[in-house]
């Protein structure tokens, strides 16, 4: 297929802790899927610069932006087929985000859940938190993406990009495609394992809400056996009165791709000792591949990588950005 006829797609990633479960199966394995299909033209980035909204301790993010894209790459990103790089090396990302900036109304950024969310958990209110989401929409149109493979999380944070390609196009001209979310069936949202209310997160302060996609099988058998259930020991999908089965179910599901009823039909009976163990061994079979290749790449390499990646996204964005500077009043001289 020519570069043209294919589908631009864009996902990010911030280097904000360990990379776990949730994303792997909300997002990340659809990243790999997307890439092995022809049709797409595929760019994944660590946005570090949203990362920087919280706070976090310089020495640390420096490995921590490498880990995540280490990660990734142990995962099946290949950077012969992706395009693969480090959102603060291209500068055209805040700069759009900048002039996305003067068409976003306030009252569409006070709507937005994340930040809200966020300011009561107590971290401290700035700037950035509060136009995190324009610059996630600047990251998306930067390459006129037109699919977006992300977990359910970020549908309101999508739905605010489209919302800011479409008043861009009215206002100057048809720059951006408005870009499509591409959120899997099952898995879409992953809930913690001690609290299956809440969503499974790397900020959480109890390693054990997740599982690292580098944890060992015996951690995993360990946190899946202590996962929250309730006491009635029915094997059932019902998100309601079972959330931390019904999220279990779900995992199981997304691993092994079989159906929840036929799972549900399955342990039904026989207690949750005997279903855990299962859900266990499915999360091991799918991660082991990732900690094996997780082993054999070194950071020499993993730089590399990403300063060719930068490198490419920056002459990308470029001649992208350019139409941009053009449709709003800031053509060259
Ligand atoms: P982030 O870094 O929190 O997560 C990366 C991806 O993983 C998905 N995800 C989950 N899916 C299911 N269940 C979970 N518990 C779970 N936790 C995380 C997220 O939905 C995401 O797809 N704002 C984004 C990063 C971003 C971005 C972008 C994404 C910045 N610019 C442009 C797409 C396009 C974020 O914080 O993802």
């Amino acid at each position: 297929m020519t570069e043209q006829a294919k589908k631009t797609v864009f996902s990010g990633v911030q280097p904000s802790g360990a990379m776990h479960l949730g994303g792997y199966l909300g997002a990340f394995r659809n990243w790999v899927a997307l890439q092995d299909d022809d049709a797409y033209d595929v760019i994944y980035c660590v946005v570090d610069l949203h990362a920087m909204t919280v706070p976090y301790d310089p020495a640390e993010f420096h490995r921590l932006r490498l880990e995540t894209a280490k990660v990734l790459l142990a995962i099946g990103i290949d950077p012969d087929r992706s395009l693969l790089y480090m959102q603060s090396q291209v500068p055209q990302h805040a700069e759009l985000a900048w002039i996305l900036g003067t068409l976003t109304p306030t009252g569409v950024l006070n709507r937005m859940t994340q930040h809200k969310d966020k300011l009561e958990k107590g971290v401290p209110a700035n700037l950035g938190l509060y136009s995190y989401p324009v610059l996630m929409a600047a990251d998306i149109l930067l390459y006129g993406a037109d699919l977006v493979p992300v977990g359910e999380d970020q549908k309101q944070h999508l739905e605010m990009a489209r919302d800011l390609a479409e008043r861009f196009n009215n206002r100057f001209a048809e720059v951006f495609p408005v870009p499509e979310p591409l959120i899997p069936k099952t898995a879409a949202r992953v809930m913690s394992l001690v609290d299956p209310t809440s969503k499974m997160s790397s900020s959480d302060a109890n390693p054990k809400n997740r599982i690292n996609l580098d944890d060992s099988p015996d951690v995993i058998r360990k946190k899946v056996k202590s996962a929250v259930t309730d006491s009635d020991p029915t094997v059932r999908y019902d998100t309601a009165e079972k959330p931390g089965i019904s999220n279990l179910l779900e995992i199981m599901s997304s691993t092994t791709g079989r159906s929840i009823d036929d799972l549900a039909a399955e342990y039904a009976t026989g207690g949750y000792g005997r279903f855990k163990e299962a859900v266990a061994e499915a999360i091991i079979a799918e991660l082991a591949p990732i900690r094996a290749s997780l082993q054999n790449l070194d950071d020499a390499e993993v730089a590399r990588i990403l300063q060719k990646g930068a490198l490419d996204a920056r002459t990308r964005a470029e001649r992208h950005q350019q139409k941009v500077r053009d449709a709003v009043g800031l053509g060259r001289f």
